[in-house]
């Protein structure tokens, strides 16, 4: 019989976790991401992809959102005294991407194949899925779910925008801009 997986070192992996004031959610988010883990085919998380088109690897691209986020609500709270809620704002950005370890698995030649789990579901569904499931707050699971451009709608909070913003920001840093303009007149 082989040895269970390992879990994650989340603190190494993202050190703004140990930010999050709130004790409960703090471990709310990492019993969450361990439990990703369990279910994930995947037995290194560098090399787990930004999507099945994105070869770039998830982990820094989900780092870079979290730093540049975070250097956002500091600009907003120094120079317009908006309140940006760290603890929502750190557990959304840890948790929005934590599915692509069970959306997609390692296949033949190097390739990346969607899971049975990622075809069924949408983007995000199932991390949103499992942190309800561990009581964490429903703002920080609106954010997860709405995090993706393909989601229905966008998110409500000020934490989301950001989020919601930066994630596309960094894509076209490290995949190049596909984004188009749409004119129509709105009343
Ligand atoms: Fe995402």
């Amino acid at each position: 019989m082989t040895d269970p997986k390992p879990p994650l070192d989340l603190t190494s992996l993202f050190p703004a976790i140990e930010q999050i004031a709130d004790r409960r959610l703090r471990e709310q988010v990492e019993q969450v991401w361990q439990a990703l883990w369990a279910q994930s085919e995947w037995t290194d998380i560098e090399a787990v992809p930004t999507s099945g088109s994105i070869p770039y690897p998830t982990v820094p691209h989900n780092r870079c959102i979290l730093d540049i986020a975070l250097a956002i609500a500091d600009a907003f709270e120094h120079h317009h005294r908006v309140r940006v809620d760290r603890d929502v704002l750190i557990a959304a950005a840890i948790l929005q991407d934590a599915s692509k370890v069970v959306e997609y698995r390692p296949g033949e030649d190097g390739k990346v194949e969607r899971t049975e789990l990622g075809r069924c579901y949408p983007h995000a569904y199932w991390a949103a899925h499992l942190a309800n499931q561990h009581g964490i707050r429903d703002d920080v699971v609106h954010i997860i779910i709405t995090h993706t451009p393909q989601a229905s709608r966008f998110p409500d909070s000020i934490e989301g925008k950001i989020l919601y913003y930066v994630d596309q920001l960094d894509v076209i840093a490290i995949h190049g801009d596909d984004w188009k303009k749409s004119l129509h007149i709105t009343r």
